[in-house]
């Protein structure tokens, strides 16, 4: 088996979308939690609906009118600045508290990763920055590079081409039950990390190769397959 690249993804995996709760309470209090997870359901499905219907906008405009959406339908009436502070914290979430134990110890061993996500490249270049983690990566590729959005096949061949790896020895590893499935389906092998005990895997034909509660397990998944 060729040595394995590991594609990660970003929002959900190794960086917190929900980091932006802290600001959330100062602004609207008790409600920001669910306005934090109806923001990011909401940034999703427009991502989902712009990938459908070929009309491609970058992740932080996909963003920026989840925000702009659930501020309505939620009746929350934020201004202007309260939304640019919720952006420019969106610019600078946090990683997971397992993610840089997880990540050197597969540097240390030599596993090629990347990152790959929605997110523009220069969007996650700050993030992962921003986290103290944009060294373990040997790249980034983002889906802006083709115009489209996970899970198109089309953006996971596009991760493929950019790695220049076989998709059977490139590894996507997501805790988003739908980017598991859209690697599954141009046969990568995946691992899901489970991060949240409240979402359960899709019941669709597919199953991820490994499932991992954190980080940590990953090295042992990846040295044993195959
Ligand atoms: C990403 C999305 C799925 O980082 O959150 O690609």
């Amino acid at each position: 088996m060729a040595t394995p690249v590991i594609a990660f993804d970003i929002y959900g995996t190794l960086i917190d979308p929900h980091g932006v709760v802290v600001e959330l309470e100062q602004l609207i209090g008790e409600r920001a939690r669910e306005f934090s997870r109806r923001w990011r359901d909401k940034q999703l499905e427009y991502t989902f609906r712009r990938g459908l219907m070929r009309q491609y906008v970058d992740f932080s405009i996909c963003t920026r009118q989840a925000l702009d959406y659930c501020d309505t339908v939620l009746g929350t009436h934020l201004s202007e600045a309260d939304k640019q502070r919720l952006l420019q914290r969106y610019a600078s979430l946090p990683a997971f508290a397992d993610v840089d134990s997880g990540l050197s110890a597969l540097q240390q061993a030599g596993v090629r990763m990347v990152a790959f996500s929605n997110g523009t490249a220069a969007g996650v270049n700050g993030l992962l920055e921003q986290a103290g983690i944009r060294d373990r990566f040997s790249d980034i590729i983002s889906v802006d590079e083709i115009g489209s959005y996970k899970p198109d096949p089309a953006v996971y061949q596009h991760c493929l081409a950019r790695t220049g790896a076989a998709a059977a020895s490139c590894w996507l590893v997501s805790a988003n039950p739908f980017d598991i499935l859209g690697a599954a389906a141009v046969g990568m092998p995946t691992a899901w990390v489970r991060r949240d005990p409240g979402v359960a895997f899709d019941p669709w034909e597919a199953r991820p190769t490994a499932s991992i509660e954190q980080l940590t397990d990953l090295i042992s998944v990846v040295q044993n397959h195959g």
